[in-house]
């Protein structure tokens, strides 16, 4: 049986691009650390399992990360993907998943990693940008690269509409790569991954260029 877990922790668009793509998965469950995301209600609606396990009620992030991993393992997930699930991990817990736990991020990883990815590009003036799913190592916002998207930031470009055309990157990519992950077409060698049979429609960089 495939199954699958999603991590998240807000509004869950991610979730929601994975929810609707057609995959061979026997079961999605979606597990939230925040109580009050909205991508728990979201996820109700698409008569997906939920849980939430709130991490302000445990004493560290060592005990709130044994506690979701039981939760996960219950559900004998092939893949877990983070979907916007804005905790650190612990080393113990990334080192369990290790090869099955992707994540998608808003940059061209290995640039900009952490938080405010928009914000940090505009304020460099770089001229492109885009998002990367990758697999989770122990560094931030490392790791193989499965797929990315690039788009050029536009002159006038503000945060928001920069933030805007990259999500519908990320909404494109992120499927992509779980589906080639749970067809078996992803190999990983080191720091890399590499998509194995692929055919000519299906690429490991989405470029979109300039709008017309
Ligand atoms: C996305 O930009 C994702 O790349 C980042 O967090 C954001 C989550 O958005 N990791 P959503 O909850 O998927 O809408």
């Amino acid at each position: 049986m495939k199954s699958l877990v999603i991590l998240i922790s807000g509004r869950g668009s991610n979730m929601q691009a994975l929810l609707e793509a057609e995959f061979r998965i026997d079961r999605i469950t979606v597990i939230s650390n925040n109580p009050q995301a909205e991508g728990l209600i979201l996820a109700r609606k698409y008569g997906v399992k939920t849980m939430a396990l709130d991490h302000r009620s445990f004493p560290d992030r060592e005990a709130f990360d044994t506690a979701l991993a039981k939760k996960i393992d219950a559900c004998q997930p092939k893949l877990i993907a983070l979907a916007g699930f804005m905790r650190i991990l612990s080393n113990r817990f990334v080192q369990h998943y290790q090869g099955r736990l992707m994540n998608i991020h808003p940059s061209l990883l290995p640039a900009f990693p952490g938080l405010k990815t928009h914000a940090r590009v505009l304020q460099e003036g770089i001229r492109i940008h885009g998002c990367t799913v990758h697999f989770v190592t122990l560094q931030l916002d490392h790791g193989p690269i499965v797929i990315q998207a690039a788009i050029p930031v536009l002159p006038n470009e503000t945060e928001k509409s920069l933030a805007a055309r990259v999500l519908q990157q990320e909404h494109r990519i992120y499927p992509q790569a779980v589906r080639w992950f749970m067809e078996d077409r992803i190999r990983l060698i080191g720091n890399h991954a590499e998509i194995i049979d692929s055919s000519s429609s299906e690429t490991v960089l989405y470029s979109p260029g300039l709008p017309k």
